[in-house]
């Protein structure tokens, strides 16, 4: 069975969350199940999904059918951005014109937006609403779509799915580094002399990965944001323990994430970086729980005044409160995302808070590519 190979290879999902596929699998049964595949991408370092469906997209549709057929589903969605539809839609014609047998996939656009491609903003989509989450506590694997039993998984992760099924889990455990399994599509940017979509090993160890990837000195970075904008820093001294795991990544507040991995050069400063991105976090509130509407906003301009040096154990003291405040009273996993980043920016940048405070700044520039999330 295909779930058991899963569980053999030790697929995770490369959305985010890294949770066992093959659990994922497991947990669909019953009649009228429905599977989708999540291209949407609202992480704005993020692009391995973009690539993935533009260079391999039959890969992507063999994994959602190869699915589908695992749960028993007819019902195939495939999720993401507007401007990917006519090359997919080749693809799917390219399907039918093969007669294969196979659950049509129908198309549905993703607007891009942060929110959009958490799970229930999907359901809740398809079904004909707005892209945002639904305030609901009921699995979607029990309770989704139109309240069926609904696969959700990220489309690198149907991808690794069908590479599964043709080469068997142990070809996929054999990919990974360091004990990890598999391999994953990871997005490089910011200040790394090769920025782009490569796929690198599970474990490998951060270092190797800016070195033979990045092409960059790892002295040369202050720090690494790792998982992305709800991921966390590592920063230079502790890049040579790193490995992309879970586990290693943890205790920096990161993860592999959906794969990003952003250099930050040691002329930028981590302060007005980690104020950018949580201002962005702020306004991509669906606005629809009070802690994260407030909270959101307020934890950016707590950090914007660490960052300005103005009361800095004031604000820091107003930082622990705040977090603790939002901290897992959303109804969707991104207020957590948000504290998360938060607290992993005062952790990585503690010493910069303090040199702020006493009217200085290591830094010379401000960051760019975080203009966007800054002037936004
Ligand atoms: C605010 C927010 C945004 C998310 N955006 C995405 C996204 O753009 N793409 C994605 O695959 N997962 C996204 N996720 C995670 C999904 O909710 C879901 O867990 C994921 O698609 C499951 O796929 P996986 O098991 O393959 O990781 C997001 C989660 C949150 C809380
Ligand atoms: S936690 Fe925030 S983003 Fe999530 S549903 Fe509530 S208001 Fe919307």
């Amino acid at each position: 069975m295909l779930t058991d190979a899963v569980a053999g290879a030790g697929l995770t999902g490369r959305g985010g969350a890294g949770f066992p596929t093959a659990d994922k699998l497991a947990a669909i049964s019953g009649r009228r199940t429905v599977v989708i595949g999540n291209g949407a991408e609202g992480e704005p370092l993020s692009d391995k999904d973009a690539v993935l469906l533009s260079c391999a997209p039959h890969l992507v549709i063999d994994g959602l059918v190869l699915a589908a057929r695992e749960v028993g589903s007819r019902e195939v969605y495939l999720y993401a951005d507007e401007a990917r539809h006519p090359h997919l839609e080749h693809a799917l014609s390219e399907r039918r014109s093969a007669g294969r047998g196979e659950p049509d996939v129908r198309l549905i656009g993703a607007p891009g937006t942060f929110v959009s491609g958490e799970k229930s903003s999907i359901v809740n989509r398809i079904g004909g609403g707005p892209a945002v989450p639904l305030d609901r506590r009921t699995h979607l694997s029990t309770s989704g779509l139109r309240g069926r039993p609904t696969l959700i998984s990220n489309v690198e992760t149907f991808a690794h799915l069908a590479m599964i099924a043709r080469y068997g889990a142990h070809w996929f455990r054999s990919r990974g580094m360091n004990g990890a399994a598999g391999t994953m599509l990871v997005t490089l940017s910011g200040d790394l002399r090769s920025v782009g979509v490569v796929e690198v090993p599970m474990g490998i160890p951060l270092e190797q990965l800016l070195i033979e990837y990045g092409r960059t000195d790892p002295h040369a970075l202050r720090a690494v944001l790792c998982g992305g904008y709800h991921g966390g820093w590592v920063t230079s001294t502790e890049l040579h323990s790193t490995i992309l795991t879970p586990g290693s990544l943890a205790p920096y507040g990161a993860g592999p994430g959906a794969g990003v991995v952003h250099g930050l050069g040691v002329e930028r400063c981590g302060l007005t970086a980690a104020v950018g991105i949580a201002r962005f976090l702020g306004q991509q509130s669906a606005r629809q729980c009070g802690p994260c509407t407030n909270g959101l906003p307020r934890m950016a301009e707590s950090l914007a005044n660490v960052a300005a040096g103005r009361s800095p154990s004031r604000c820091e003291q107003e930082l622990l409160f705040l977090t603790d405040m939002v901290d897992g009273r959303g109804a969707c996993g991104h207020p957590d995302g948000a504290v998360r980043f938060v607290r992993s920016s005062m952790r990585a940048f503690a010493g910069d808070a303090r040199h702020h405070a006493a009217g200085r700044c290591e830094a010379r520039s401000a960051v760019p590519g975080f203009d966007r999330a800054v002037s936004s």
